[in-house]
């Protein structure tokens, strides 16, 4: 696919998040990312420079890896591409890496004694147990805002249902859910002012660096964390928390530092990520009022559909690995200690592996996209859990969704981490 083809993309699919056609934006600038994902520099990357070496003002830099092969051979040898060093182009000393240590921080063995014991709750069985509640929240959720005639997609609806369920799995009072979607923003929207005034390429961090995101909404889910923890070591309960601290049969339980990192992942990893699959999907639904129609009248095509929405939207749009020895890709020698990003965004735009990647289709098949990392020890845990509320949600809104016009500009957020929608204004206009 050329330049031009991307821009008539463009003209085509106005919902793909910002297929701008300008081949040489900077692609670690948090602001290029206001106006959409810059898709057309990735395609130059993917096509002239797949393994391309990316200066930082600060001096240093890294290697910028886009094309989809690429992408899951790095994720899949961790041994030679390791987490330990971060997972955002953010450098941190050891000081700073071991206090904001979670799982995604580690390698195995390490990582796998984590993740065990954690994993149980997020299994797709497990989680299929919570449809019957996700359906609830759902219904409420669209029960609220319809009535108003005119909202904000992302505010009023797929803000809510993320942070609730992860609240209730995790079993913190409900009357605590909105402060944490709060603090969750704050913390995961650290370059975006309308969420944080610490806003951390812009002003000093520097009193933060050892919590989550060198944010103080770290701090304070640290505090929350601790607080909940306490309250569940005197008073068990039947929820994740209790779990988690509980000695086990196999292991030893999560040590305090390691539970309020453990807390401030899932409250970073589950809660926008799936707000901003679903504002994106949407979106695209409604600018593709066919797709929209042929899902309507079929109802077996939503598991598709919503992979087709997280493909689409591939919000988490990059991770960072570390070199652990000199590798050679494409010709070109990432030495041990480099800095090395996996673009997922990019991966799953590449058309050596998507045919005509720029067609929203929600009968793709096959659809293996890498919005939840693939083939690597990190992949997403709460993906069941993402793929449950997105489906549900969906199918809740499927009757009354082509009454929806969007009715104001879109908000994008301010980050070349997380791609999102912030706001979305729509009014019901049946007919
Ligand atoms: C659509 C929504 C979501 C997207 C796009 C997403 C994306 C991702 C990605 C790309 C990774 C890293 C994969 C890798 O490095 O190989 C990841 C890891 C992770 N995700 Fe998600 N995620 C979503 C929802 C969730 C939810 C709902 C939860 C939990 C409630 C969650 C918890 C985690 C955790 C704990 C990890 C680290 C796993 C590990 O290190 O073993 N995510 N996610």
């Amino acid at each position: 696919m050329t330049a031009t083809d991307v821009e008539s993309a463009e003209a085509a699919t106005p919902s793909t998040p910002g297929v701008v056609g300008d081949r040489w934006l900077d692609i670690t600038d948090p602001d290029v990312y206001r106006a959409g994902v810059p898709h057309a520099t990735f395609q130059r990357y993917r096509d002239e420079e797949p393994v391309a070496w990316i200066d930082e003002p600060d001096g240093t830099g890294f290697w910028s890896i886009t094309r989809y092969a690429d992408v899951l051979a790095c994720n899949r040898d961790f041994k030679s591409f390791t987490t330990r060093q971060g997972i955002r182009l953010e450098d941190m000393d050891e000081e700073e890496l071991e206090a904001r240590k979670t799982m995604m921080e580690m390698d195995p063995p390490e990582h796998t004694r984590l993740r065990r014991l954690v994993q149980g709750g997020f299994t797709r069985r497990t989680v299929a147990s919570y449809e019957d509640a996700i359906r609830i929240l759902a219904r409420a959720v669209i029960d609220e805002a319809w009535p108003k005639g005119r909202f904000d997609l992302v505010t009023d609806v797929a803000r809510q249902l993320p942070m609730r369920m992860l609240g209730r799995l995790l079993g913190a009072p409900e009357a605590d859910y909105e402060w944490l979607v709060d603090r969750g923003d704050a913390m995961i929207g650290n370059t975006d002012p309308e969420f944080t005034e610490h806003v951390v390429d812009t002003t000093d961090t520097s009193e933060y660096r050892l919590m989550p995101f060198r944010s103080p909404a770290g701090m304070e889910l640290f505090e929350y964390a601790q607080q909940l923890a306490d309250d569940r070591r005197a008073n068990p309960q039947d929820d994740v928390v209790t779990k988690l601290l509980a000695p086990t049969m196999d292991g030893e339980p999560l040590s305090d530092l390691e539970f309020k990192n453990f807390f401030a992942l899932l409250v970073a990893a589950g809660n926008d990520t799936t707000r901003y699959t679903m504002a994106g999907g949407l979106l695209a639904l409604l600018d593709h009022p066919e797709q929209l129609a042929m899902l309507q009248q079929r109802e077996d095509l939503l598991d598709s559909a919503v992979e087709e929405m997280l493909r689409w939207t591939s919000v988490t749009m990059h991770f960072r690995r570390t070199a652990t020895r000199d590798v050679e890709l494409h010709g070109r020698t990432i030495r041990e200690g480099d800095k090395v990003l996996l673009w997922w965004i990019s991966g799953d735009f590449d058309e050596r592996q998507f045919p005509d990647p720029f067609r929203f289709d929600i009968t793709r098949e096959p659809n293996e996209h890498l919005a939840f990392g693939r083939g690597g020890p990190h992949r997403c845990l709460g993906e069941w859990l993402a793929r449950q509320e997105l489906k549900v949600t969906l199918q809740e809104l499927l009757p009354d969704l082509s009454d929806l016009r969007v009715a104001g500009p879109i908000d994008r957020l301010r980050s070349n981490f997380i791609s999102g929608i912030k706001h979305l204004p729509v009014e019901v206009a049946p007919g």
